[in-house]
């Protein structure tokens, strides 16, 4: 019996259908019990209809059925597309104008009342949500971000495809290699004692792709990274992962630029004229205090050093004194900040570092500002002039180290930008974040480590700096920003035997201890490797963005916690006795 098998979707049906019998299967979404008729919103995944189950046309032995559906009861029925009376048609709802008299109802299955409204998931903890995620994924939001994602990864296999990328699968049980966060492991049972890594990403595959002849690769790739997560940040998490042979940094940045453009238009019918802006690391960290700038608004940091040379204020002479820096940023109609305000900003900026936040509020008639008495008129008048101070405006000033004032302005600028409401949430600004350090110092370790990884290559106009002045060398990388968030990042590597080894040396390794750590790796590059580079984007937070969550865990189907649990299946857990033995492990204490 197939009779219950529908012939058309709840969402689809319009005045098209008048008078048609369709059967439609689904989830009971809603029902009003009007006594003499029911009514039920059916839904699946098209969307939503209304059908009346009334016992003049479905029987009485068939509306004692009815009278039970509850909500997320799976049915079938069959009826008639009907005219909703006037009055009653519903013009908020796609398929407002129709309902459906149904004539014939099949239960396909029974379900228990929900934890949650499906439709109201977003008001309940998060963690009854993942714990009950397949009911969420019913919800209309998290229909559409997956089904958003669908069209991303849709696009993007399309785009490659006629470009000429090869999608190559590389493997997930691999050797652990040093990369930015720790890795996952995985004990090998045939190998007691040795143990499997996850790829954080497949990196060293790609390029061993380039080297086995393939020139354009591409892959979905799934990456493990066991590092603090955040709402960008999940343990296992999607790339869209790119390598291209016999290219420079030009090839990469235009082919992947009209791929992320190719899919803006498709998937949301964003269309940015090309090419993108550009911006150096150092331009981005002296503008914006950050190296992926939220280029949607103003409020660009300014550097006040020059002018405040010879003042006499302790904290700039000092700042000074210590090479430091002394710069601000103007929040514009923002001088009637209270003074709690202003001490809730002062402890914001305490905690990411700054010694103290200094403001100038410029009112109407005076100037509101606890170190206007140490500031002679001219310094006023200097600052102001510097930031484009008017009457109304705060203006927010940080003195100390580079990196701890961008930091700390950087993370001021974002959030009263998001908090005076300067972003425009339609926006899409994209930009390139170039010439990157190729380096840098590691305090700890007292060292130079690889800002991105050690196969990345220098600028050419710096290669001398590797022995000259290594923190100064700027690297062929990249990495593409939208809306503040790092999208993606790659470089061109490194294929010269000679630049690979002095790129060791300011490493401080031998090419001794490089070959053990990475001997065939590097044995690949002594049998013909073209130039090559690539790149890859964060799949999660690009589907994340374009449908305008906050979160990547809204665009993953099965998500993690930020602890790294998922609470419906009960990962991570204990595993039994004898697996352990069977691998040789024995668990501490
Ligand atoms: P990178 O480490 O910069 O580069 O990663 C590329 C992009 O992946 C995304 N991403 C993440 N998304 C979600 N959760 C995470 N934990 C996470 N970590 C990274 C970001 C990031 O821009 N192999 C190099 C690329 C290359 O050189 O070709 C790499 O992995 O969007």
């Amino acid at each position: 019996m197939t009779d219950w098998k529908r012939t058309h979707h709840c969402g689809q049906l319009s005045r098209e259908f008048l008078g048609e019998t369709v059967v439609l299967n689904g989830w009971v979404n809603r029902r009003r019990d009007l006594g003499q008729v029911i009514f039920i919103d059916l839904r699946d995944r098209s969307g939503i209809v209304q059908i009346v189950l009334d016992p003049e046309v479905l029987g009485s032995d068939q509306f004692a059925v009815a009278g039970n559906l509850r909500s997320e009861f799976v049915v079938s029925v069959t009826g008639k597309v009907i005219a909703r009376p006037e009055g009653q048609v519903n013009l908020n709802m796609p398929t407002g104008e129709v309902e459906v008299h149904v004539s014939k109802l099949e239960l396909l299955a029974e379900a228990k009342t929900p934890p949650f409204p499906i439709h109201q998931a977003e008001d309940v903890d998060e963690s009854l949500r993942l714990k009950y995620r397949y009911l969420h994924l019913r919800s209309k939001e998290l229909q559409d971000t997956i089904a958003l994602r669908h069209r991303v990864v849709a696009e993007v296999r399309a785009y490659l495809d006629q470009a000429g990328f090869l999608e190559i699968e590389t493997p997930l049980l691999i050797r652990s290699t040093p990369e930015g966060a720790r890795d996952y492991i995985v004990p090998s049972r045939v190998h007691p004692g040795e143990f499997y890594a996850l790829p954080q990403s497949p990196q060293l595959f790609k390029q061993l792709l380039m080297i086995g002849g393939f020139e354009r690769y591409y892959q979905i790739a799934r990456c493990f990274r066991d590092e603090d997560l955040r709402a960008d940040r999940q343990p296992e998490f999607t790339q869209i992962d790119v390598e291209m042979s016999f290219v420079d940094r030009e090839d990469v940045m235009s082919t992947m630029e009209a791929m992320i453009l190719h899919v803006l238009k498709e998937v949301k019918g964003v269309e940015i004229a090309g090419a993108l802006p550009r911006m150096s690391y150092q331009e981005a960290m002296d503008r914006y205090g950050s190296d992926k700038p939220d280029t949607r608004f103003g409020m660009e940091l300014t550097d006040l050093t020059p002018f405040l040379g010879s003042s006499e204020f302790r904290v700039f002479t000092d700042t000074i004194q210590a090479q430091g820096v002394i710069k601000g940023i103007n929040v514009k109609g923002a001088s009637t900040f209270t003074r709690r305000q202003l001490d809730d900003l002062g402890e914001k900026a305490a905690a990411w570092g700054a010694k103290g936040l200094i403001w100038i509020a410029l009112e109407e008639d005076q100037v509101r500002s606890p170190i206007a008495k140490f500031l002679s008129p001219e310094e006023l008048a200097e600052i102001t002039k510097a930031l484009d101070g008017e009457t109304g405006d705060l203006l927010l000033i940080v003195a100390g180290p580079y990196d701890v004032v961008s930091e700390v302005l950087g993370r001021l600028r974002l959030l009263l930008g998001k908090e005076q409401g300067l972003i425009d949430p339609d926006l899409y600004n994209l930009l390139w974040v170039v010439d990157w350090p190729l380096l840098v110092y590691d305090e700890e370790s007292q060292r130079y480590v690889a800002a991105h990884h050690p196969f990345t290559a220098p600028l050419d106009e710096d290669i001398d700096l590797l022995e000259k002045d290594p923190g100064k060398a700027r690297a062929k990388a990249y990495d593409l920003v939208l809306n503040g968030v790092e999208l993606g990042g790659g470089s061109i590597r490194i294929t010269n035997r000679k630049l690979q080894e002095r790129m060791f040396a300011a490493l401080g390794f031998t090419m001794e201890e490089a070959q053990a750590q990475f001997g065939y790796f590097l044995e690949a590059f002594e049998y013909g490797a073209p130039p090559h580079g690539g790149i890859a984007f964060g799949l999660d937070r690009f589907v994340m963005l374009l449908a305008g969550r906050q979160s990547i865990r809204d665009v993953i189907a099965f998500p993690k916690t930020v602890s790294a649990s998922d609470l419906m299946i009960e990962a991570p857990s204990a595993v039994n006795p004898k697996q352990l033995e069977e691998l040789k492990i024995s668990l501490k204490g």
